[in-house]
């Protein structure tokens, strides 16, 4: 009965999309289990790109995918992620917990204009609606996907949901132009949707009893967990690997392995502390080679050194067993790298992460330099990947080996492209 758990080891974008995919082969089921479209997954298969914010990314193998109760979703960008499926020849096999949150026009709305009010203190939002629609789930006043198939239901709480939202608009935030009643449309939405809704927890359940492999994907980074991550400047929902059990009705037994993903360095979308920012020509240059734009929203995503103080927290807290280290690629071709092992606040050296985020915009990196490793260009990379790990630069090794240290856990997955073929593996996770 194994279940195993992916999960992003910093802000996000580590590139979990290319390794949940990768892992997915050998799965019979992929769930994403939190967030919603705020998320944004690349994978790339024989050349030809998928970008998906909801549906998991063992979609491309032709896997039985869930979404679960702790997810939040945006009903029409649903549908049109199972028609982008479609058109790409996959009949997505898809099963949506009817206890998931749906998002809806007023939550989109809330986002921005909070964030707005916010000012100075804005959290950089993806403005997908997510921190209002969970604000509704965990306030009992939610739409639940389960809600989209009861025309009665829907009706009764959208009025609820309407009247409330509209004071809330007009003298709260001074807004008057609103959403239109979608009732019904989101029962259009239901609908379409009825045949992949389902009690997600059971059938997850019996399937790891009869010893199917289930992958659990997260959506985000342990950096932005909201009870865990640089509070405020998080996301709001639970991104590490304990949600995967709570967020979708499954015991902790369950889960055999927490692959544990981090970017060769690091990058942040949004506001909130970066203890390792780098700006200028470098950062420059990694956002350029690194393709550093956000899926969701397309902007440029910050830019800095890996930080293995806030990483080896995150493998903790994850209860981490093994790494899989992207973009190794991206990060070549420098002469030196910097890794920070430490931080530097008002005179006093701090080894371990700490909870206040306004304690971490203070702190200054205290870095590690170490040595570089040569571009081997597209065909040295491939011919590494042929090779194996012992075909990697020695100081490309070193670097492994020091992530590795400092985590506690074996490197199972090294990704050296964004491709499914530039993957160097270690260990499978089933
Ligand atoms: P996720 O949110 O963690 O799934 O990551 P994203 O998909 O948002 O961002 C990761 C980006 O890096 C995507 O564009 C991937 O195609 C790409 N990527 C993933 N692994 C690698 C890698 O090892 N090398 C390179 N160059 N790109 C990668
Ligand atoms: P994936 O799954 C990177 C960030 C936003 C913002 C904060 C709160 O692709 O790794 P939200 O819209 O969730 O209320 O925004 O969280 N954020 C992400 N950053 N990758 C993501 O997902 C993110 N999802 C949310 O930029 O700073
Ligand atoms: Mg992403």
């Amino acid at each position: 009965m194994p279940g195993a758990v992916v999960v992003g080891l910093q802000y996000g974008d580590e590139g979990k999309g290319k390794v949940v995919d990768y892992c997915a082969q050998k799965a019979d089921i992929v769930v994403r289990f939190n967030g919603g479209a705020n998320a944004g997954h690349t994978v790339i298969v024989k050349g030809e790109t998928h970008k998906f914010h909801l549906m998991p990314s063992g979609v491309l193998w032709g896997k039985r995918v869930m979404l679960g109760a702790g997810t939040v979703i945006d009903p029409k960008l649903l549908l049109d992620e199972i028609a982008q499926a479609q058109k790409a020849g996959i009949k997505p096999k898809l099963l949506v917990d009817y206890r998931a949150h749906v998002v809806t026009p007023w939550h989109k709305l809330l986002d921005g204009a909070s964030e707005v009010l916010k000012g100075r203190q804005k959290i950089g939002t993806t403005g997908r609606g997510i921190g209002p629609a969970y604000a509704d789930k965990v306030s009992r006043i939610g739409i639940r996907v389960g809600d989209l198939l009861d025309a009665g239901k829907l009706r009764e709480k959208t009025r609820f949901l309407n009247e409330l939202n509209s004071k809330i608009a007009s003298r709260v935030y001074s807004i008057e132009e609103v959403p239109q009643d979608f009732t019904a449309e989101y029962a259009e939405y239901g609908r379409q949707l009825a045949p992949y809704v389902g009690m997600l927890s059971i059938e997850l359940n019996m399937a790891l009893s009869e010893g199917r492999k289930v992958l659990f994907e997260g959506a985000q980074g342990a950096q932005l967990d909201v009870d865990l991550g640089t509070y405020p400047y998080v996301t709001s929902s639970n991104t590490t690997a304990g949600a995967a059990c709570a967020y979708c009705g499954v015991g902790p037994k369950h889960i055999k392995e927490v692959l544990g993903v981090v970017k060769a360095y690091t990058s942040r979308v949004g506001e909130g502390p970066f203890v390792s920012e780098i700006n200028g020509h470098l950062a420059d240059k990694l956002r350029e080679k690194g393709k550093e734009y956000g899926t969701t929203t397309g902007r440029p995503r910050r830019i800095g050194w890996l930080n293995l103080v806030a990483v080896r927290y995150a493998a903790m807290i994850n209860g981490t067993t093994g790494l899989a280290v992207t973009k190794l690629d991206t990060l070549s071709g420098l002469e030196k790298i910097n890794v920070c092992k430490e931080y530097e606040c008002e005179g006093k050296m701090v080894g371990q992460h700490k909870a206040d985020a306004e304690f971490l915009k203070r702190c200054k990196p205290v870095y590690i330099e170490l040595k570089g490793w040569e571009d081997p260009g597209p065909a040295g990379w491939r011919a590494m990947v042929k090779n194996g790990y012992n075909a990697l630069p020695k100081e490309c090794k070193n670097y492994l080996k020091l992530i590795s240290e400092f985590c506690n856990a074996p490197i199972y997955m090294v990704s050296i492209g964004p491709g499914r073929e530039d993957t160097i593996l270690l260990k499978n996770l089933f």
